[in-house]
């Protein structure tokens, strides 16, 4: 991957934090799987518009490993990172981290990679990623 690439890839890294409010948890007090993947998909269309600045919609997703509930009251951080440039697909990575509102802990909940494909905002027929 050549400099360029990458200067790309770090200007595209994407980052939002989110208040974990009632309105987005289960009966369980913690955050409701689809809407974590809901915010997930959004932050991986942001990540892959910011890096080439095209229509983009979203193919497919890989595994998502939610490996730690997310528990009301806390604050969320979604980062997306490109991690594969194709010819009209992108690759880019979702992780989320948990942070308590009232401590310095933070760790890590939730992962996983979207694909996502370039295309033409008359046609919708894919385009090349980068041209
Ligand atoms: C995305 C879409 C335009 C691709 O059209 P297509 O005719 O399958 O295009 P292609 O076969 O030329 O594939 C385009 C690229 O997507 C990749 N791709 C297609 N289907 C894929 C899948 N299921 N998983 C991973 N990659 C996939 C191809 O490998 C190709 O990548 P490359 O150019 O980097 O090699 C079309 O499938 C579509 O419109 N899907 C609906 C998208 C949508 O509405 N998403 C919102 C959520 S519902």
């Amino acid at each position: 991957m050549n400099q360029e690439m990458q200067d790309r890839i770090e200007a595209s890294v994407t980052r939002v934090f989110k208040a974990v409010f009632p309105d987005t948890t289960n009966h369980h007090n913690t955050m409701f799987g689809g809407t974590v993947m809901s915010m997930m998909d959004e932050i991986a269309f942001m990540t892959a518009t910011r890096f080439c600045r095209k229509g983009i919609v979203t193919v497919s997703s890989d595994k998502i490993d939610f490996n730690k509930a997310i528990p009301a009251g806390t604050l969320i951080e979604l980062i997306g990172k490109v991690t594969y440039v194709g010819r009209t697909s992108l690759k880019v990575r979702v992780d989320i981290f948990i942070e308590d509102m009232y401590s310095d802990r933070r760790e890590k909940a939730v992962s996983g990679t979207f694909t996502l494909v370039a295309i033409d905002k008359e046609t919708n027929k894919p385009v090349m990623v980068l041209s």
